[in-house]
């Protein structure tokens, strides 16, 4: 009975329509994103980065979207999935928006010129203010491997020195992170981004850290090597310069008795001359 009466009245009737037509104008419009799979380059260096993005001029996604009333030109919006600003906000990244002569489709393109590694990630086509669809740029993990904020792949050091070593993972999914040590097989850190060694020694460090990481579209490695200097390593130029010394001393000796015994021939002092 007061339910009767609730859709009676004129107002909660117009209530009703309001929230209908927002569900209906909400559900007729279909927005699809097709994921983008970017295949990396193999770089072939043993140290460093296996995988790399290379140098693409162009990475573009594609948002399409159908709807039952018409859509308009402006109404194609893109952003970064953990950002609310619009993706054009980057200069390197254009939008090309397309709308059928009868305004009941259209098509997004997302371009990104010279894309970084930290473009591998997801975006998100907003059609109209309320319907949206997420689009994958995929790829193995992506690594950096940065020592005091710069990209290192050979670090030397003196014994006794710290070192912290960044691995960036980047590419989507995320993968895991695992380190690993050429000179300690049995070094096990994962799962940290960060790898800090304290004190390092000539037998314990010297050699190549590896960070790896995982995902279901590949694997890939980054290979640094920790340059520790011998703790003797100083004494090298004084062990050369010794060792000069007795071969010019030698030299000498030999030359000087050598000389003795021709003079005591020439001056006929030699007993087998005689
Ligand atoms: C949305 O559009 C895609 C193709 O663009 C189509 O495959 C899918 O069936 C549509 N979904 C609905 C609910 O209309
Ligand atoms: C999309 O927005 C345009 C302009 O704001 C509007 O005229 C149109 O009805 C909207 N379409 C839908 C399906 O909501
Ligand atoms: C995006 O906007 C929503 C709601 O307006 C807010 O809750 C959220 O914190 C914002 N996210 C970012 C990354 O600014
Ligand atoms: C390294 O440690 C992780 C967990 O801390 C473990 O799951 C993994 O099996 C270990 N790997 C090796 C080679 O010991
Ligand atoms: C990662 O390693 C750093 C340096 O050794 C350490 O301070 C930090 O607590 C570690 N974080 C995790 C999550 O294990």
């Amino acid at each position: 009975m007061s339910i009767m009466f609730a859709c009676q009245s004129p107002i909660a009737a117009a209530v009703l329509q309001l929230l209908l037509a927002a569900v209906v104008s909400a559900q007729h419009i279909n927005v699809t994103v097709d994921d983008v799979s970017v295949s990396l380059k193999d770089s072939g260096s043993s140290t460093g980065e296996r995988y790399t993005l290379g140098k693409l001029k162009r990475l573009a996604i594609t948002c399409r979207a159908s709807s039952s009333g018409v859509l308009s030109p402006s109404s194609f919006f893109w952003r970064l999935e953990n950002s609310n600003s619009s993706a054009t906000v980057d200069a390197r990244i254009t939008v090309d928006t397309k709308l059928a002569d009868n305004g009941l489709s259209g098509t997004s393109v997302l371009n990104i010129n010279y894309p970084v590694k930290s473009d591998i990630t997801n975006f998100v086509c907003i059609v109209n203010q309320t319907a949206s669809a997420t689009g994958r740029f995929l790829s193995a993990p992506l690594l950096t491997m940065k020592v005091d904020g710069a990209n290192e792949y050979d670090v030397a050091m003196w014994p006794g020195e710290s070192v912290a070593i960044l691995c960036l993972v980047e590419g989507n999914p995320m993968g895991d992170i695992r380190w690993t040590k050429s000179v300690d097989p049995a070094f096990n850190l994962t799962n940290n981004n960060t790898l800090y060694l304290s004190s390092v020694s000539y037998e314990a460090d010297r050699g190549y850290i590896t960070c790896a990481s995982k995902n279901r579209y590949g694997e890939n490695t980054a290979r640094l090597f920790l340059r520790v200097k011998s703790p003797l390593s100083f004494l090298t130029p004084l062990v050369a310069i010794g060792c000069e010394i007795v071969a010019i001393l030698v030299i000498v000796v030999v030359y000087e008795l050598y000389d003795k015994r021709r003079r005591q021939v020439v001056d006929g002092d030699d007993p087998k001359s005689e």
